[in-house]
């Protein structure tokens, strides 16, 4: 007998919360790491958000609540979604969750047998991978070209349909490219889902990044093509800047699958905190939030243009510009040529090689060696992502700090010998 079930090996995780005891390692010798590893905002929680939950508290609001989540919320997540994708959503359609993440795997559990095909970006946000080990479903990654933007087009989807789709995710704006896809493209998009897979099949859109668009862009959604397929995903995580609120929601395209995930939210977390969901309410309601979110954006704008000139100049890095969300994906190739890691990666003992890749390496030397904290292109979907050299930083780190980070991937960029000793000492590989 074994101690665990054969699946709870197959789940994968997030690396950018493993990250963190590494970064502690490095900081415990007296050096200051640039932390372009996290995905949250580095915003405090807007002060009429703050005031909103503190209320609640004060009303008692502390106790059980409906487990499809209080009316207030799914009133203004409706009426926002109905808005905003010009569709007609209501509050029984509507369910809350502790967070924008657990729909993800709740999706597949609930509309999956074992070998269904799932569909999924990569590089994308890990979990819609993970979940696939774990449910046994069959893993269809559908691989975003640098040259397209990180976007894809209905002919790079078309051939990946068929009638055992069952589940396919697309996230715009993307973690961790940055990549938003036209109204042209969704629209194609939707088209060629409706002609190619069963109306059974469902689209996951995750849309947390909805309200963080550059250059003016506005949110576009797949659902406004395709609604009765569309799962539409969002939370307060990314647009107000509380990742601690633990508050999300998905929209269904009928009650009975709301019913159901309402049913999954009673077996796994009964509800979710009352006061925080007013505070959510209160965060889509309120005209003050729209003035928080435009403050942050312009922000990350700024950083985004400063940090994607910065990487571009130096040599052996290129990085496209993103159009949303809070991270750039650089293209490390030329760095992994110059300092000899492919060469080195190819030396590595077997073992070693499989927990590891070239841009881990480089990902771990520019962590221990010169302290910029930073993700490796295989914690975005590790099937296929073999020979792709990137990296993903978060742009969500003060401007100071993201110069001194630019500053020290420039002198690891040619730092040679450093990395040759490093890969000597053997001792943080992955
Ligand atoms: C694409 C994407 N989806 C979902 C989530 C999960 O967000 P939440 O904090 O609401 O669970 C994240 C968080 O990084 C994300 O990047």
């Amino acid at each position: 007998m074994n101690l665990f079930s054969d699946r709870i090996s197959a789940i994968d995780t997030e690396n950018a919360f493993k990250i963190g005891p590494y970064i502690q390692e490095v900081e415990a010798t007296g050096k200051r790491v640039v932390r372009c590893n996290l995905g949250e905002p580095d915003f405090p929680l807007p002060l009429h958000i703050r005031e909103a939950v503190k209320k609640a508290l004060d009303q008692d609001l502390s106790h059980y609540c409906d487990p499809q989540g209080i009316m207030q919320l799914r009133e203004a997540i409706a009426e926002h979604i109905s808005q905003t994708r010009k569709i007609i959503m209501k509050p029984d359609r509507v369910v809350v969750f502790p967070g924008a993440k657990p729909p993800i795997g709740l999706c597949q559990e609930a509309y999956c047998n074992p070998g269904d095909e799932v569909i999924y970006p990569s590089p994308g946000f890990p979990i819609y991978e993970s979940f696939t080990g774990f449910m046994g479903t069959t893993a269809v990654p559908l691989h975003l070209q640098e040259e397209k933007g990180f976007s894809f087009s209905a002919n790079d989807l078309e051939p990946l349909l068929n009638e055992r789709t069952k589940l396919i995710y697309i996230n715009f704006p993307s973690n961790p490219t940055g990549g938003v896809a036209t109204k042209k493209e969704l629209a194609d998009i939707a088209s060629v889902i409706r002609k190619k897979v069963s109306r059974l099949a469902r689209i996951y859109s995750d849309e947390v990044y909805e309200h963080i668009l550059f250059d003016g862009a506005k949110h576009e959604s797949i659902a406004t093509f395709l609604p009765e397929q569309t799962i539409i995903v969002s939370g307060v995580s990314k647009s107000y800047s509380w990742t601690g609120g633990r508050i999300g929601w998905a929209c269904f395209p009928t009650v009975e699958e709301a019913q159901v995930f309402k049913n999954l939210n009673i077996n796994y977390f009964s509800c979710i905190s009352a006061y925080n969901q007013m505070g959510a309410a209160h965060a889509i309601t309120s005209p003050e939030s729209a003035v928080e979110i435009e403050k942050m954006v312009k922000a990350f704008q700024e950083r985004r243009d400063l940090v994607v000139q910065g990487l571009n100049a130096i040599p052996g890095i290129t990085c496209r510009s993103p159009r949303g969300a809070f991270y750039v994906f650089p293209n490390i190739a030329g760095v992994c040529k110059q300092l000899g890691v492919l060469e080195a990666y190819d030396g590595l003992p077997a073992d070693i090689r499989k927990k590891t890749s070239p841009a881990t390496l480089f990902q771990m030397f520019l962590l221990f060696r010169h302290n910029v904290a930073t993700m490796d292109r295989k914690s975005f979907g590790r099937k296929g992502s073999e020979g792709k050299h990137f990296l993903r930083l978060s742009i969500a780190t003060g401007t100071d700090d993201l110069k001194r980070g630019l500053e020290a991937i420039g002198r690891a960029a040619k730092d040679v010998d450093g990395f040759r000793s490093f890969i000597h000492e053997g001792k943080r590989l992955y």
